[in-house]
């Protein structure tokens, strides 16, 4: 543990004499953190925190965000910075190093990864085995999971060294596995990677290209692509990286832990989001249907969310949004698409939303989700493949978060406890007497 203790607060338990004297911890940034671990030993309670809105899990140097001020950091550098001046893959060393690369440092990054690209043959045959319709994300859980059937070399996990490999397996044959989904869900060839391009440009090629002509990378999409896995790459404690996070502290293999979070991160209220959001635009329709649309989200029995809105942490702007929405702007340029409705549609939405009291009042504004549907889609990326991307960027932050959590001393398998409100110990009852 790097916390230091900051001080202390008593908890008294109303109506009785009893009480207890909690340590409270401060890290770099960010509030004291009550050390409640005492607490039911002391005081014989528990705390009662669904969802974790108020809860520390972990002490991690990975990524830090201010929600009420709209910042991130990935290891302390500013999200902005990174997304202008660096690239996929040294955000990865970054991540999973803790400071950014020499040039030396660097290069063997990139073989280290590159060198892992390919997957194991036999690997493929499972793509057979799944429906032609089935969902890219469907696949990649399995797929991935079943990495942990091919690399015996990566058993375990007390090794650094074999760590250190399963993280470079992970991050080099995650793209390879969600372009190969996509590819399957066409009928195309899968196209092996190529290690003579970029992070970013290898995966659009395995995308896009076909065997029977040519590919030509277009640097400015391919730069954008690099942009929106940065964007994605790390998120401090969210439902995937607990969920990650919960399966490696039981000592479980690291491939089938990081399709836990895949599984996790598919849902609508996190990565699938984006795919969310453009269904949401094309319900929509048009920007006459929109001030209708946002009555019925205000409408509480509606059930109806805006996709791409709001946030548990950021109750400002995500800033990951805003440089989603200039790279939104710069694909649109460069492809040359001056009206794009779903475009209108965000922005307005957007305009509406955020002078709107009942956004204003739950501080609700665009998330990272917002903007990078109408890219992708721009790109040519179907809607189904929008949270396999998301995927493919998080699976080195769940890595790293992975590897932080397996070399921490003071880690213990995750038992959270719980209210029960069950029926009170009865006897059982025969059948005949029920
Ligand atoms: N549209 C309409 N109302 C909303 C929305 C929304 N998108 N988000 C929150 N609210 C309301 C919510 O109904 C509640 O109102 P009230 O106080 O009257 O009951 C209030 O705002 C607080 O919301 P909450 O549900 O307590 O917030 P949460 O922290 O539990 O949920 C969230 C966060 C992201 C799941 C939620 O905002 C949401 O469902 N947003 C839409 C889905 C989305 O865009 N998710 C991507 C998140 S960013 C990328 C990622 O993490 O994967």
């Amino acid at each position: 543990m790097t916390s230091k203790a900051t001080g202390s607060i008593t908890v008294t338990l109303d109506g009785s004499n009893k009480s207890t004297s909690l340590p409270l911890l401060g890290g770099t940034l960010g509030p004291q953190v009550a050390d409640i671990r005492k607490l039911y030993g002391d005081l014989g309670i528990f705390t009662y925190d669904p969802g974790y809105g108020a809860t520390a899990s972990c002490e991690s140097t990975i990524t830090y965000i201010d929600g009420d001020e709209g910042v991130l950091l990935y290891r302390g550098y500013p999200i902005e910075q990174l997304a202008e001046k660096s690239d996929f893959l040294e955000i990865c060393y970054l991540l999973l190093n803790g400071e950014l690369p020499d040039k030396a440092e660097y290069d063997a990054f990139h073989k280290g990864v590159t060198y892992h690209t390919m997957l194991h043959e036999q690997l493929k045959s499972f793509f057979n085995g799944f429906r032609r319709d089935a969902h890219p994300m469907a696949i990649m859980c399995g797929v991935v999971g079943a990495m942990a059937a091919f690399y015996h070399d990566n058993l375990n996990i007390n090794d650094p060294e074999q760590r250190r490999i399963a993280a470079f397996r992970l991050i080099a044959k995650v793209p390879t596995i969600a372009a190969w989904a996509y590819k399957y869900s066409i009928g195309q060839p899968f196209l092996y990677p190529r290690n003579d391009l970029g992070y970013a440009e290898n995966f659009l090629y395995m995308l896009n290209g076909v065997p029977a002509e040519e590919y030509v990378n277009n640097p400015i999409l391919s730069r954008a692509m690099d942009r929106i896995l940065i964007l994605h790459a790390d998120h401090e404690q969210n439902a995937s990286t607990s969920t990650v996070r919960l399966a490696g502290s039981t000592g479980a293999n690291p491939f089938a832990c990081i399709a836990a979070g895949i599984a996790a991160l598919w849902g609508p209220a996190h990565g699938g989001a984006n795919e969310a959001v453009l269904k949401m635009l094309a319900e929509i329709g048009d920007v006459k249907n929109i001030p209708q649309f946002i009555s019925e989200v205000k409408d509480k029995n509606s059930h109806t969310k805006l996709m791409g809105f709001g946030h548990r942490v950021y109750k400002n702007f995500d800033p990951r949004a805003k440089i989603m929405k200039e790279t939104c702007h710069e694909v649109l340029a460069e492809l040359g698409i001056k009206d794009e409705p779903l475009l209108d549609m965000a922005m307005e939405m957007e305009r509406i939303a955020l002078s709107d009291d009942y956004f204003i009042q739950r501080k609700l504004y665009p998330n990272v989700d917002f903007y990078s549907g109408i890219i992708l889609k721009a790109m040519g990326i179907p809607t189904s493949m929008f949270t396999v991307l998301f995927a493919v960027a998080r699976t080195v932050g769940w890595v790293s978060q992975w590897k932080e959590l397996i070399e921490d001393p003071s880690q213990r398998i995750g038992r959270p406890r719980q209210i029960y409100t069950g029926a009170p110990a009865r006897d059982f009852v025969p059948m005949d007497k029920r």
